[in-house]
């Protein structure tokens, strides 16, 4: 069995989520433009609703939050988005994991294709996707992105 699993995001985990995230650079390849320095809690619950589900990365042995994304579902379309590891424990792997289990998640909720915004540059996460068999499918309207898909 993994020695990780998911869990619906708190509000205490948006406090957690908020503190991996130390500067204006690090918010951008987390969320794009779509939110503004500095990074609170209710700017990430305020975008709960309308399809959208926030998950945890956790540790099975400690319980200890390792990461975070949310899924947006549309018909039978889904996005994921916000992805992010804790600063902490990045470069083991753990990206993997999560776009694993994200996977498995989006399977539960009925989605037959996973999409996804990657920034132009962001090795760790380009790579992680392209393992996972994500591939760039068409031309982004914004030249600083990638869109990536998947079939579920
Ligand atoms: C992108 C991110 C999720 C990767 O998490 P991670 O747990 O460190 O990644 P992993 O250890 O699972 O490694 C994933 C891949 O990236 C590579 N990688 C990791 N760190 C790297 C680095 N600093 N430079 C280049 N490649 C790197 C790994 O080698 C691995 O590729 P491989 O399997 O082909 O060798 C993490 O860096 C992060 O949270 N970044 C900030 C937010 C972000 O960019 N989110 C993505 C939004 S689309």
């Amino acid at each position: 069995m993994s020695p990780h699993h998911l869990r619906t995001r708190t509000p205490a985990d948006c406090e957690t989520v908020v503190g991996w995230v130390p500067d204006v650079e690090a918010l951008h390849l987390f969320t794009g433009p779509r939110m503004t320095w500095p990074l609170t809690s209710g700017q990430l619950s305020t975008m709960e609703g309308s399809g959208l589900s926030a998950w945890m990365l956790v540790a099975d042995d400690t319980d200890a939050a390792l990461g975070h994304f949310d899924l947006t579902l549309d018909g039978q379309s889904a996005r994921i988005g916000r992805v992010l590891i804790d600063p902490a424990r990045r470069g083991h792997g753990l990206a993997h994991v999560l776009i694993g289990l994200a996977m498995e998640k989006t399977r539960e909720l009925g989605a037959m294709e996973l999409r996804l915004n990657v920034m132009v540059g962001n090795e760790p996460a380009i790579r992680t996707y392209a393992r996972a068999g994500f591939i760039e499918m068409e031309q982004s309207d914004r030249p600083d992105v990638h869109v990536m898909t998947r079939s579920m």
